[in-house]
């Protein structure tokens, strides 16, 4: 890879990012994008200056970040796919109490009967205290990972504020009027303006912003929204979002190995978040691919690709449910389907990021086998390299030794054991046999997985 010697524009690798973070939140590709066309057509407008802009720019992008830290439990509270949720939850006016139960009604536990439907929606109003929790939770972390991105304060302040609303209705914090960052009022603008235009068209988007004007949006906002109606390029932009034009042009920040190692490790947690029960896997599976690369003398390079590809490996598990993921009893076939296409969600996400799009084959190869048996594209055993089959045989030992919805988890000891009989049919025996030293030498427990 030619990684470090090349110039990649930060914007550009984080746009391209962005479309994992669509993924979990159940937007079709390009929301992130697009919502950052319109936010930054706003901020133009309003006459931001260039510091705000960067600022602002990357909190659009971002504003997503948060998404997979409440997934798990909102399939929990509505008994229904996470991403069915929170895309029609946008849609819907939650300031009208008829609207908001029509949107409970149709979401809420599908498919269930009447009855347990209805005890799922009792359940869901007696806990008001929940909801506000969940959104919290998504607040604060995609926060928190804009500012492990190393991102300004204010743009981290603008993603904590992106769902409070103008007149204090908002979550998480209820914040009123002005108390909302100007900047996390514009990504509330935007995303909605985002979702209405797109489904609905350009009539039905400014009829929704005249009718929550003063309610979800900052009048203000609402007026400069309606300053460009008529601009048609502009809408029609949208259509295949392209973000470097409005990039900040004096910040063009130049990606370095250090930073693709943050931006990885922030992925991570953005992965692992998704489910309780992998809430360390990409992090640890990073460690262990590592420990063994390094024990079989693999270079420096590879040993950092590898590192990476660990940690992005999973990223294709933010587009499956969680009523999948977590859930105690076994997969049907069509569960076990949405299943088996994450590593070519992964393969699809990581080939079109900058920067990362070397490693995507490494990444996304981490369920094939040796003898052909693996997924998504059944490779051969010569068509997978060494840190393909050390990935594999890091992320085995790591699901094996964590805990999981339907069984608990084993000790480094049984874990070896339970892989020995896969080796060197499926899983490589040099890797394998680095792995074991490795145990063997470390200190008991220390490669032991907690729960995830
Ligand atoms: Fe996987
Ligand atoms: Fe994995």
């Amino acid at each position: 890879m030619l990684q470090g010697t090349r110039e990649i524009p930060l914007s550009e690798l984080i746009g391209a990012l962005s479309y994992a973070l669509d993924l979990a939140e159940g937007e079709p590709p390009g929301h992130a994008k697009r919502s950052c066309l319109i936010g930054m057509r706003v901020a133009d407008e309003l006459g931001f200056d260039l510091e705000a802009r960067a600022d602002l720019f990357y909190a659009l992008l971002l504003k997503d970040a948060g998404c997979s830290a409440n997934s798990a439990r909102m399939a929990a509270l509505f008994g229904a796919d996470d991403q069915q949720a929170k895309r029609t939850s946008k849609i819907v006016d939650w300031s009208q109490p008829f609207d908001a139960f029509v949107w409970s009604v149709r979401t809420v536990a599908p498919g269930r009967s009447l009855r347990a439907r209805l005890e799922r929606l009792l359940a869901i109003r007696d806990e008001g205290e929940v909801t506000r929790s969940l959104m919290q939770a998504r607040c604060d972390r995609g926060a928190e990972i804009a500012l492990m991105l190393g991102f300004s304060p204010r743009a981290a302040a603008a993603i904590r504020g992106l769902d409070e609303h103008w007149d204090g209705r908002g979550q998480p914090r209820g914040l009123r009027g002005e108390e909302i960052p100007v900047e996390a009022r514009v990504l509330c603008l935007a995303q909605t303006v985002e979702i209405f235009h797109r489904r609905r068209g350009r009539q039905a988007t400014y009829r929704m912003a005249r009718k929550r004007r003063g309610q979800w949006f900052d009048p203000a906002l609402v007026e400069v929204l309606e300053s460009f109606r008529g601009d048609t390029d502009f809408w029609a932009s949208l259509r295949d979002a392209d973000v470097s034009a409005v990039a900040p042009p004096d910040q063009v920040l130049l990606v370095d190995e250090p930073r693709l190692d943050q931006i990885a490790e922030a992925f991570a947690k953005i992965i692992d978040a998704k489910s309780p029960w992998t809430h360390r896997h990409s992090a640890r599976a990073g460690e262990i691919a590592t420990a063994i690369a390094e024990r079989l003398g693999s270079e420096q390079s590879v040993v950092r690709d590898l590192h990476r590809a660990a940690r992005l490996h999973d990223v294709g598990k933010l587009a499956i449910s969680n009523r999948i993921l977590d859930k105690p009893g076994r997969l049907n076939q069509t569960e076990l389907a949405a299943v088996r296409q994450h590593p070519l969600v992964t393969e699809r996400i990581l080939e079109r990021v900058p920067g990362f799009s070397g490693i995507s084959p490494l990444a996304s190869a981490h369920h094939e086998r040796l003898d052909g048996s693996g997924y998504p594209h059944g490779l051969s055993s010569e068509e997978l390299t060494l840190p393909m089959r050390v990935l594999a045989v890091a992320d085995v030992f790591e699901a094996l030794t964590a805990e999981r919805p339907y069984r608990a988890a084993r000790s480094p000891a049984q874990a070896l054991e339970i892989m020995r009989d896969e080796v060197p049919e499926r899983l490589d025996g040099d890797a394998f046999a680095a792995l074991e030293t490795l145990i063997t030498e470390r200190e008991p427990g220390s490669l032991q997985g907690a729960r995830g």
